[in-house]
């Protein structure tokens, strides 16, 4: 069974090696490249996972299976709180089809919806993905708006949302 918790400021390393695998088995489903995550310092993976301990709005959370990561995502609350964005999901491939992902997705809905949010939304890469299967088995309605992964990509994501 997975436990899901919140990655601590200390972990950067398990986050950085989870997000440049991430980045290097599935190239099409996230905004960042590999090319550009793998440029950084190890000052600035320190730096991003600290700065989110102490900015009252992001919850990076890890899987683990006995003690090993398997799997990440990252929930951000807007400004306001009414929104939550979820970015960063990713399960690692010897690790799926156990509902890890969904558990990921279950913890940051709590954490969501504990701190008064009205919505979670993210952009997933359109077609009939595992990703896409999943968000909408989660309650995700495709909200319509569409646009660009990245520039320069032919490769198009759906913004998805959750009432909470
Ligand atoms: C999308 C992704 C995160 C799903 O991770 P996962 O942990 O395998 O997800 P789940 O186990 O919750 O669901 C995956 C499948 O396993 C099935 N499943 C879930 N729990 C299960 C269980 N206990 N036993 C058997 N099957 C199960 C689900 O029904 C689902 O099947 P489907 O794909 O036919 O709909 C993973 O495939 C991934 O990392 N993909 C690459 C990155 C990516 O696309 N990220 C999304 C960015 S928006």
């Amino acid at each position: 069974m997975a436990i899901v918790r919140p990655l601590t400021a200390g972990e950067w390393r398990t986050w950085r090696d989870m997000r440049l695998r991430a980045l290097a088995d599935a190239p099409d489903a996230f905004g960042a490249t590999l090319a550009d995550e793998s440029r950084r310092t190890d000052d600035t993976w320190q730096q991003r996972l600290s700065a989110a301990a102490v900015s009252g709005r992001d919850c990076p959370l890890v899987a683990e299976v006995d003690g090993a990561a398997v799997g990440l995502t990252w929930a951000k609350a807007s400004e306001d709180g009414a929104l939550v964005s979820l970015y960063q999901v990713w399960v690692a491939p010897e690790s799926r089809g156990r509902g890890i992902a969904a558990a990921l997705l279950r913890h940051a809905t709590d954490w969501s919806a504990a701190r008064g949010a009205r919505h979670i939304e993210l952009g997933v890469t359109t077609g009939d993905t595992p990703a896409v299967r999943l968000y909408r088995r989660l309650g995700f309605i495709e909200t319509g708006v569409q646009e660009a992964l990245r520039d320069g990509s032919p490769l198009v994501q759906q913004i998805m949302r959750l009432a909470l």
